[in-house]
């Protein structure tokens, strides 16, 4: 059912859980310092309490009541959350303050807290008028592709009300940085780059090897999945396969990602075309290279997550 930002809001404010429209994906949102709400989005995802959620802040400022900023950690939320002609999807790992009432189901009883403030004017506009921070995971069933527009949604989540944000510009899920460690960590890439962050705090930043260690305990191998076999750095189609191409190409690809090769482009088709193509009229989905540089490499974390065998 789709609804207003004002009939969220209400929703919100009463407990209730809601699915919201952000510049990355769509989220499941509720209000974070409550237990009740919280609860309510696990149960519905069929998410392992174990782990952790993000929590949506209107602004840095409200971000700094929940958690302790380090000099590192202010540069990148001014940079990437406070300038509109910067503003990216930055996702910020921090420890948490005690003072804060954030439901500790949201933080899966960790004493860190994983914070970001969205671009997208709905999310902030709802943010803004609850005045509450929101927990918000992507607005899909556990282990399923993350949405990018409404349709989507209600696919996955039938029965929850959602507020119309168009398709999401980004396409795919924020960039998370652990700044809780001895050296900053990507626990997950995204569209801010390893490049950016190294030259703004401007010393080295470990990648947690994706498909390893449970850090984020999210991060798990496979999690952005199709149902049918992924089989990446195609080349060539075999007999009933879909080909997801990328690139101009002689190839017969049944989708694009961007025939230009721009990887924004293929990014925000990626979830999108990986949910079409999940059609049980083919017996696999097979993906041309994607270059491993820039936003190429979310692209590459994402599809291989999906690829790996249950
Ligand atoms: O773009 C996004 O980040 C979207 C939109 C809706 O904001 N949200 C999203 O949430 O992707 P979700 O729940 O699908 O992914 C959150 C990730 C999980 O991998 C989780 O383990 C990690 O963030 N996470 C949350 N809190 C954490 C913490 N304290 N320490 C480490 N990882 C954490
Ligand atoms: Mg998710």
């Amino acid at each position: 059912m789709i609804i207003s930002s004002n009939e969220a809001i209400a929703l919100l404010q009463r407990n209730e859980i809601v699915a919201i429209p952000t510049e990355t994906v769509y989220g499941l949102a509720a209000d974070a310092r409550s237990d009740l709400a919280v609860t309510k989005i696990y149960e519905r995802k069929q998410r392992p309490a174990f782990n952790p959620l993000i929590i949506h802040v209107k602004n840095l400022e409200q971000a700094k009541e929940l958690a302790y900023f380090s000099n590192s950690a202010l540069k990148l939320a001014e940079f990437f959350w406070t300038n509109h002609l910067r503003e990216k999807p930055l996702t910020i790992v921090l420890p948490k303050k005690n003072n804060y009432n954030i439901s500790s189901l949201a933080l899966a009883g960790l004493d860190t807290i994983a914070l970001r403030v969205p671009k997208h004017p709905i999310a902030l506009e709802i943010l803004k008028k609850c005045n509450f921070p929101l927990a918000a995971p992507s607005a899909n069933p556990s282990k399923h592709i993350s949405p990018t527009d409404v349709d989507t949604v209600i696919k996955g989540l039938p029965e929850i009300p959602v507020v119309d944000g168009g398709p999401c510009l980004v396409g795919l899920e924020s960039t998370i940085i652990d700044l809780t460690g001895a050296s900053p960590t990507i626990l997950r890439p995204g569209a801010v780059t390893i490049e950016e962050l190294q030259s703004i705090l401007n010393c080295s930043i470990n990648l947690s090897s994706s498909l390893s260690a449970i850090k984020a305990p999210g991060m798990m191998k496979r999690h952005y999945a199709p149902s049918l076999p992924l089989r990446l750095n195609a080349n060539e189609k075999h007999l009933n396969e879909a080909l997801l191409g990328f690139g101009q190409t002689d190839l017969p690809v049944t989708l694009n990602l961007s025939i230009q090769g721009d990887l924004n482009e293929a990014a925000s088709n990626l979830f999108k075309y990986l949910g079409q193509l999940d059609n049980p009229i083919y017996k696999g989905i097979a993906v041309m290279p994607i270059p491993e540089k820039g936003l190429g490499m979310a692209i590459n974390d994402r599809l291989k997550r999906a690829a790996y065998s249950k």
